[in-house]
């Protein structure tokens, strides 16, 4: 997934806040404590999502609390390519962006774009609804497990869609325009219940969508659906009906708090026995994680301005847990909280039961000295008084953030490659970790 010179030309274009990034590698030096104020971006998972919907109407619609991150720049770069116009603005509210989809071209699509991020394959549904014809590489993203896009594909078959696959090209056709259908998910997908929901407001006729994600990403999409004339039955539950068909209008919708930045910095706060205010986020929204951290001997309280996080002063205990879907432990905390675990007293079973793949910062963390045994699915984890410094690999998102935190804590420094990863989910993390204390430096070491 490196990038080329003319994607990035191609998202400096269409995301001017975005600059290719200064350094490939991160320099860490461990032991110092995370203190003061930390704002939450808004949520990458939720921006995606709510950035394709502003393909779904003619008028103008604003997104604010946008992440500035590498995903919703190279997005930005497939609607710009699409024909869309972008106009952004930065203030005190994170990033603005006005979308005007009047005219689409739904066959311009950028192959080198998509293959850089799986969020990509939420064209479909929307370009399908509002075009009547999309046509996408098959999407890339993480390496951490099989991530089929099966159920996505059967939804809009139901739907009317006509779907083939062509030498890794995804061609979809509705010409005469999507229908709403009832549709049963084998597993609650949350890409799959955004690219169906997506479709369906579009569509003629209610459309059922039973045994759907109930992630609040998908919540806050539909609030912005819904402030743009969709009409929307079911929110946050597993059956949610769309009266598909009412033409759309331009609406402002402001991306909702990251849940998985503040559960990942409230471990790094935890971690190295420091203190952060993480500024505007919610509580609620970790759901099974949230006491899940507290009986780790992560200390959460909600104040005015977000949530306070300090390690408890009884110290860190291990835990045992499992991912699950919404509202159950959400397996893009698992790697972090695992990071927390390693120096935690006592033993922690952790099991990861959404991607098959996503345990491959275990390596990275046993290279600084970590007690992890993996059988199967799950990894039992010993804690140990310290962690040493090393040269680390993130191989996706989430796993770069685990081992950030954890070369936090270790005795001396750590290089860590493979930042594309962070750069891709979260908004400045090293400016930010930097304010807060951190020691550490992006640089080409
Ligand atoms: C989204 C999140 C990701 C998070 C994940 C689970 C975004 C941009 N990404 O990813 O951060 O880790 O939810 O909370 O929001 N599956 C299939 N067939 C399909 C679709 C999914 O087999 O058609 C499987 C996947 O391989 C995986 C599981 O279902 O094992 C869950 O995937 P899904 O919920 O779809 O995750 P994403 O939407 O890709």
């Amino acid at each position: 997934m490196t990038a080329t010179a003319a994607d990035d030309r191609a998202l400096q274009q269409a995301a001017p806040w975005w600059r290719p990034a200064a350094g490939q590698r991160l320099l860490i030096r461990g032991g110092a404590r995370l203190e003061g104020r930390h704002p939450i971006s808004g949520a990458k998972n939720a921006a995606l999502p709510l950035v394709v919907a502003t393909l779904l109407t003619p008028h103008l619609v604003t997104l604010r609390n946008l992440p500035a991150s590498l995903d919703v720049a190279v997005l930005a770069g497939l609607l710009q390519r699409l024909g869309a116009g972008l106009s952004w603005s930065q203030g005190a509210q994170g990033l603005t962006l006005t979308v005007c989809a009047d005219r689409l071209r739904p066959e311009a699509i950028d192959a080198g774009l998509v293959s850089r991020m799986r969020a990509s394959v939420l064209l479909l549904g929307a370009l399908l609804g509002r075009c009547g014809e999309a046509r996408l590489p098959l999407p890339g993203g993480d390496a951490i497990g099989a991530r089929g896009i099966d159920f996505h594909l059967d939804g809009l078959r139901a739907m009317g869609a006509v779907i083939t696959l062509e030498q890794g090209v995804i061609a979809a056709r509705a010409p005469q325009g999507l229908v709403g259908a009832d549709i049963r998910l084998a597993f609650p997908s949350v890409g799959a219940t955004e690219n169906l929901m997506l479709a369906a407001v579009l569509a003629r006729g209610t459309t059922t969508l039973r045994n759907a994600a109930r992630e609040p990403e998908i919540a806050d999409l539909a609030r912005c659906l819904i402030a743009m004339g969709a009409v929307i039955d079911g929110l946050d539950s597993d059956t949610l009906v769309i009266e598909g068909g009412h033409a759309l209008r331009g609406a402002q919708h402001a991306v909702m708090p990251d849940r998985i930045e503040l559960g990942t910095l409230a471990c790094a706060a935890a971690a190295t026995d420091g203190e952060l205010l993480l500024e505007g986020g919610d509580l609620s929204a970790l759901a099974a994680a949230g006491p899940a951290l507290q009986a780790a001997g992560v200390e959460l309280e909600t104040v005015a301005e977000g949530v306070l996080a300090r390690r408890a002063p009884t110290g860190l205990q291990g835990i045992d847990f499992r991912t699950a879907p919404y509202p159950g432990f959400a397996t893009d905390l698992q790697s972090p909280v695992m990071a927390l675990l390693t120096r935690a007293r006592g033993a922690s079973a952790v099991t990861e039961a959404i991607f098959e793949q996503r345990f491959r910062h275990v390596d990275e963390l046993r290279r600084m000295g970590a007690r992890i045994a993996l059988r199967g699915q799950t990894a039992w984890i010993r804690g140990v008084p310290r962690l040493t410094g090393a040269r680390l690999l993130a191989t996706d998102v989430r796993a770069g953030a685990a081992l950030v935190l954890a070369a936090l804590t270790a005795e001396g420094c750590s290089l860590l490659d493979g930042l594309d990863h962070l750069d891709r989910g979260y908004d400045g993390m090293v400016a930010k970790l930097a304010a807060c204390g951190a020691a550490l430096q992006r640089g080409d070491f």
